[in-house]
């Protein structure tokens, strides 16, 4: 994919896409070592290839001390030496593109690792060259820290150093953050991603896009109120510690820098804000993140009238010509047949229907494709530290277990004998398991993406909501009309409806014109 042609009227090919995100320690251990790596993706890229996957993004892959799984980076060109080498790398963007699949990276440009050595030379004394690169600050006079901001387990941001001042860390104090204020800083990253560009990366997923600038006077943020996860936390509004609007510089920076190379590479930020307004402008003028992430749709309940509300208000929200983003899953989120349908089957094919029918760009989580649910890891063998100390933690190891392949022993993620990072869950359902069967999610997930690909192709399609009532979403995407019951009734289809191409049930009973079965969704073509 090093220096593919496009023609200028071609839409970007995230138009219409699906991206697979893949947890690398996760997903195939290639060397016994009880990790996911490199070599293992490239084992088992067949398998992407086969359910109509797009493009890849890989969770971080840069060397780490791990204290936050890679989002505490050491080296911004590297490749972490537990999952692989830079060969191994190159080797799986020439793979994967030979199977018509592009390859993302995950880039943490808030904070680096306290093991840097940018922050390194930082702490090494107030006078050092790189001191402003990261944020520092006195105590108050009283001798509290400098401001009210609280880090992202609930605990005070600010840590002590004894080079004579506090450093900022929204995360972990092995996180300290970034001072973007500081020329140098950006000129790095702008090397950053020329370097993986070059390299055929295809585009990066932008971790914590919404924090970088910090206010330059440190204001103390705001009570929030009423409570909204996306909004802050702990009692307080992330006014002053993110959602900067110097940030958005950052990605009209970027965005020219994306956009000098053919094919254009892929912004895809983790917008972590509560509305479509806010969402809406890391798109900016069409000039910043081609792509940010939809929290406000993730964290809906899996009800049609808050989704087709949420997906109304993005589309409406958004620049036009700009690409919405769907997701129900991720690393943090926990996985959406837990979350939206409470491990029930035909609610969870109910989801992927619609996942796999919004216009734009969807994201489907390893394992979202065969129904995985979050494994209950009991907390002696949790392995996310970052938060495992804080009360409750906030158990984000229970939508990072290894694949479960099939029903072997080792799960067809490791060699039987070899114990797994993080125990491997419910066996009754794996890929083994599911890819000759017809009737599974697995195989509907892969028809799903066919049909995607077949009837919707390259582009943004139009969309409209038919018809939305209590249970019942119907909507016209491209020159497909879907309708989706998510009660146990049979409903009427709606008037709009044509030939049914594709249903989510499994009754082989034969249908009766003009009924949806209870907990059916079907792609129709109208018309016909
Ligand atoms: C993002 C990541 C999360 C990480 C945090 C700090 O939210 O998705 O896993 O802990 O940033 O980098």
């Amino acid at each position: 994919m090093s220096r593919e042609q496009v023609s200028a009227s071609d839409p970007p090919w995230w138009h219409g896409a699906v991206v697979y995100q893949l947890y690398v320690r996760s997903w195939r251990d290639s060397n016994d070592d009880g990790y996911g790596d490199l070599r293992g993706i490239i084992q088992r890229l067949d398998h992407l290839s086969w359910l109509g996957a797009d493009a890849i993004w890989l969770s971080p892959t840069m060397p780490s001390p791990d204290e936050d799984w890679g989002y505490d980076v050491s080296d911004y060109t590297g490749v972490h030496p537990e999952l692989g080498t830079l060969a191994d790398l190159d080797e799986l963007i020439g793979q994967a593109g030979q199977r018509g699949m592009r390859v993302l990276l995950d880039l943490v440009p808030n904070h680096t690792s306290s093991a840097h050595p940018w922050f390194a030379d930082a702490a090494s004394g107030r006078e050092a060259a790189r001191r402003d690169w990261y944020v520092w600050a006195a105590g108050r006079p009283d001798g509290g820290l400098p401001n009210n901001w609280l880090d992202f387990t609930g605990r005070p941001a600010w840590q002590w150093h004894d080079s004579g001042q506090y450093y900022l860390h929204n995360f972990l104090p092995g996180q300290p953050d970034l001072n973007w204020w500081e020329p140098a800083v950006h000129a790095e990253f702008a090397r950053i991603l020329e370097f993986w560009f070059e390299r055929g990366v295809a585009g990066f997923r932008v971790d914590v896009a919404n924090g970088l600038y910090k206010d330059a006077e440190l204001r103390d943020n705001p009570p929030l109120d009423p409570p909204n996860p996306m909004d802050g936390a702990y009692g307080l509004r992330s006014v002053y510690n993110s959602n900067r609007p110097e940030t958005h510089g950052v990605y009209r920076d970027w965005r020219k820098i994306a956009e000098s190379y053919s094919p254009e590479r892929l912004l895809l930020g983790e917008t972590w804000v509560p509305d479509a307004q806010r969402l809406a402008s890391y798109y900016g003028d069409n000039d910043e993140l081609q792509l940010g992430f939809n929290f406000p749709f993730a964290f809906a309940s899996l009800d049609p009238a808050r989704l087709a509300a949420i997906v109304e208000q993005t589309l409406a929200a958004l620049p036009p010509g700009a690409c919405p983003v769907w997701m129900g899953s991720n690393h943090d989120l926990g996985r959406f047949p837990s979350r939206w349908c409470g491990g029930d089957e035909r609610t969870i094919r109910l989801a992927l229907l619609v996942l796999a029918t919004l216009p734009g760009t969807s994201v489907l989580y390893y394992g979202d494709e065969i129904g995985m649910a979050d494994v209950d890891v009991p907390v002696e063998l949790r392995r996310d530290h970052a938060t495992l100390d804080v009360a409750g933690g906030a158990d984000r190891d229970r939508a990072r277990t290894p694949m479960p392949w099939d029903g072997s022993p080792g799960g067809g993620f490791t060699e039987p004998g070899v114990t797994p990072w993080l125990p491997i869950g419910d066996q009754s359902r794996t890929v083994a398991g599911q890819c000759d069967d017809p009737d599974s999610t697995l195989s509907l997930c892969r028809r799903l993406l066919a049909l995607r690909r077949a009837e919707l192709g390259r582009g943004l399609a139009d969309f409209e909501n038919l018809a939305v009532t209590e249970g019942v979403w119907a909507y016209r995407t491209g020159s497909l009309v879907v309708a989706a019951n998510f009660t146990g009734q049979p409903t009427d289809m709606p008037t709009e409806a044509g030939e049914v191409l594709l249903t989510t049930s499994t009754d082989e009973a034969p249908r009766s014109p003009g009924v949806l079965r209870p907990w059916e969704g079907v792609i129709t073509l109208p018309g016909r």
